[in-house]
C-alpha cells in the first residue's frame, strides 16, 4: 500500500513572514495520517521552516541540488548540506530545471543517483510537452526520461517519481484523470522491468493540481499523491487539497 505524498513547490514564491502563519494553518488543521505532507521552499526558507515543522509531522523539502558532495561550484547547493537542514525530500529535474537552466536526462540522472546515495528521497520529475503530446510522442518521452533516471540506481529506495506535463504546469490546464491515470500506469510498468520492488514506489501527478481536481486524480490506481505549485501558496487552498486526499 502506497501512502498519499503532497509536495507542496513554492518555487521562486513567498517571503520569510510568510512561513509562520502558513505553518500554522496547516498544523492547526492537523495532518491526516493517510497523508505525507512535505513543503518545498526557496533556499534560504528551509532553516527557518525547520524549525516551524519542529513538532509537526510535515516533512521538509527542497527544489534542487548539486550532484558533487562540495566543491568550487559557486551558488549550488549539496545533498549533504540539505542533509544538515533536515531535508528528507528534493525535487529533481523539474522542468522548469530542464527549460530554463540546461538540465539534461544525464544531469537529472547525476542528480537522482546522488541524492539516493545520500539517503535522501529524489522526487524525480518526468514530462511532455504540448508538441510532444501533439505528435504522439508522450510515451517515448517519458520512457526515454525514465530510463535515464533509473540506468544508475540499483535499488527503488528513496525514489519517488513525478509525472508533470509540461502544458499541464501552471496552465490552469489540468490533464484529465484518465491521461494522467494511463501516463502513470506506463511508468510503473517500466519501473517494474527495472526495480523487483517497484511496487512501493509513489508516481506523485503535477500540473495545475487544485481541490476540484485532486480528488479524482488521487483515486486512479497508479496516482500515489501530487506535486502542487501553484494551489500549494495559499493554505486555505493547499488544505483543500489535502483534505480530499
Ligand atoms: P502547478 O505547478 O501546480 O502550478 O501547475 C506544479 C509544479 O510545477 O510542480
Amino acid at each position: 500500500m502506497r501512502k498519499t505524498l503532497l509536495v507542496a513547490n513554492w518555487k521562486m514564491n513567498k517571503s520569510y513572514a510568510d512561513l509562520e502563519p502558513y505553518v500554522s494553518a496547516l498544523v492547526e488543521q492537523g495532518i491526516p495520517k493517510h497523508i505525507d505532507l512535505a513543503l518545498a521552499p526557496p533556499f534560504p526558507f528551509l532553516d527557518k521552516l525547520r524549525q516551524s515543522l519542529k513538532s509537526s509531522s510535515i516533512h521538509l523539502a527542497a527544489q534542487n541540488a548539486h550532484w558533487e558532495s562540495k566543491g568550487a561550484y559557486t551558488g549550488e547547493v549539496s545533498f549533504g548540506i540539505l542533509k544538515e537542514l533536515g531535508v528528507e525530500f528534493v525535487i529533481l529535474g523539474h522542468s522548469e530545471r530542464r527549460q530554463y537552466f540546461g538540465e539534461s536526462d544525464a544531469i537529472v540522472a547525476k542528480k537522482v543517483k546522488a541524492c539516493v546515495d545520500n539517503k535522501l528521497t529524489a522526487i524525480a520529475c518526468v514530462g511532455e510537452s504540448l508538441e510532444e503530446r501533439k505528435a504522439e510522442r508522450t510515451f517515448s518521452v517519458i520512457e526515454k526520461q525514465i530510463h535515464a533516471v533509473m540506468e544508475p540506481l540499483n535499488s527503488s529506495e528513496n525514489l519517488v517519481i513525478a509525472y508533470e506535463p509540461i502544458w499541464a504546469i501552471g496552465t490552469g490546464v489540468t490533464a484529465s484523470a484518465n491521461q494522467a491515470q494511463e501516463v502513470h500506469a506506463f511508468i510503473r510498468t517500466l519501473l517494474a522491468k527495472h526495480f523487483a520492488s517497484s511496487e512501493s514506489i509513489r508516481i506523485l501527478y503535477g500540473g495545475s493540481m487544485n481541490a476540484s481536481n485532486s480528488k479524482e486524480l488521487l483515486q486512479q490506481a497508479d496516482i500515489d499523491g501530487g506535486l502542487v505549485g501553484g494551489a500549494s501558496l495559499d493554505a486555505q487552498s493547499f488544505l483543500g487539497i489535502i483534505n480530499n486526499s
